[in-house]
């Protein structure tokens, strides 16, 4: 294996992230559909994630690779991540919420790690690709930290009114 080789394989991973991400939220959206504003954050995050699967594969062609394998590696942990809410659950919002702030620091912590290989092997405009999903990835973060509050009530609410008609 060349360094190159072991920096094309981490933009893959990063890639694999995004499209792994990229299901995850097209799922979360789908299930907040009685939440307009929770879902129209997703859906932004969405559309924003498919930005930065583009942008990673166009770092990855302009080095010489493709994306072809990239059902592997680091999407096999997401998938643990974001896999954990299933549909039936009542508390499928709260869940989502959840997994997708784990998966929000996972990607921050690969666009830095990545964002040190580009800086390294002298590929300043992959650099500048990870500063600014890394800085994506950050906000996100921050609603999303901002909002589970609001969402584990929420859920306790709706189970407390389940209660009291009983
Ligand atoms: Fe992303």
């Amino acid at each position: 294996m060349t360094t190159k080789d072991l920096y094309l394989a981490w933009m893959n991973d990063a890639y694999a992230l995004e499209k792994n991400i990229e299901e995850a939220l097209e799922r979360h959206a789908d299930q907040a559909k009685d939440y307009p504003e929770i879902r129209q954050k997703i859906n932004q995050h969405l559309a924003t994630t498919r930005e930065h699967a583009e942008l990673v594969r166009e770092c990855i062609e302009r080095n010489g690779g493709n994306v072809s394998g990239f059902k592997k590696g680091m999407a096999n942990i997401v998938g643990a991540v974001t896999g954990a809410a299933s549909g039936l659950a009542k508390d499928t919002l709260i869940k989502n919420a959840l997994a997708e702030y784990s998966s929000e620091h996972l990607e921050m912590a690969s666009y830095h790690s990545l964002m040190n290989a580009a800086n390294t092997i002298g590929d300043m405009q992959t650099a500048r690709v990870c500063e600014r999903i890394l800085d994506d990835e950050q906000q996100m973060a921050r609603w999303l930290e901002q909002q589970i509050p609001m969402i584990t009530n929420l859920e306790l609410e709706r189970v407390r009114e389940e209660e009291m008609s009983r």
